[in-house]
């Protein structure tokens, strides 16, 4: 299977082939997601909720980002991998923000970054591309600024559309190579992805963008604190993993586990004797 490229996510836009995105942020998950043949594998500041239990994605750091991007990179060495830049990373001025791109790409050897804003983080997004550094939008729905747009909301509604056409205009001209959709109008979603040349990823944008993005943790039942409308749960592993572990329990209470195929030998009868 070859390396999965921007070239080629932008091959798969202009051939009208679907692209497909999960979350993982770690290496077993990796392996799962590269078996599967997806497409593009995002370590999501979502793993702050999903993976550590915050409320939001606001606390994420850099540290976080790049230690649970390493694995996954090692998990699937063919896959398109882009890392979220966390709240904070890249709103303070653009040298800083080139300088913890080049770090994600560096230490975390992801291929690219993804930054959530539109027109106001436009320049950012130039600023880092122009450093070599492949950089995929999100707009609509952005979750490390939800306070400021009232919470978990569809974004775009009405006259409220215009903006976020012209935030994917803007991130589009600032030169990323790709843009997530989050949590708008379906007919806007698809406005957008016919007016971009750049492959458009929905999630809860409709069933005309070029891709779609899910949250691992959802899709497999994994994650119950809540499930946006969204969300496809195409397995529930949650309580399966509950009734294995019951069964594991309740076999070493019983003395059932282990059983003597599960143990090792190798001591002598007379050394035994000794011994005793
Ligand atoms: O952090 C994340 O998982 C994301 C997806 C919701 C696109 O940004």
């Amino acid at each position: 299977m070859a390396k999965i490229t921007t070239l080629k996510l932008q091959e798969m836009k202009d051939k009208g082939e679907k692209i497909t995105m999960v979350t993982a942020y770690d290496y077993s998950t990796a392996c799962l997601v590269e078996k599967a043949g997806i497409d593009v594998i995002l370590i999501g500041d979502s793993l702050m909720m999903t993976m550590l239990g915050d409320d939001s994605t606001v606390a994420c750091t850099m540290d976080q980002m790049i230690h649970h991007t390493k694995p996954v990179v090692l998990g699937a060495p063919n896959t398109h991998i882009v890392t979220d830049m966390p709240f904070g990373s890249y709103n303070v001025s653009k040298e800083e923000a080139i300088k913890n791109a080049t770090r994600m790409l560096k230490e975390g050897r992801c291929d690219a970054v993804k930054l959530e804003g539109g027109r106001e983080i436009a320049e950012t997004i130039k600023a880092i591309v122009d450093a070599g550094i492949p950089v995929m939008g999100h707009i609509g729905l952005t979750p490390q600024t939800v306070s400021m747009l009232g919470g978990f909301k569809v974004q775009g509604k009405g006259d409220a559309a215009k903006d976020v056409l012209e935030d994917a205009l803007a991130v589009e001209a600032a030169g990323a190579y790709s843009i997530v959709l989050e949590c708008i109008p379906e007919q806007l979603g698809k406005l957008i992805t016919e007016k971009l040349r750049i492959p458009t990823i929905g999630i809860g944008g409709g069933r005309f963008t070029d891709g779609q993005v899910m949250v691992y943790h959802d899709m497999v039942g994994l994650f119950e604190k809540f499930i946006p409308k969204f969300v496809k749960q195409y397995i529930n592993l949650g309580p399966e993993i509950i009734k294995a572990l019951e069964t594991y329990k309740e076999e070493v209470k019983s003395g059932a586990f282990p059983g003597e195929e599960h143990t090792f030998g190798g001591v002598l009868e007379e050394e035994l004797k000794r011994l005793y």
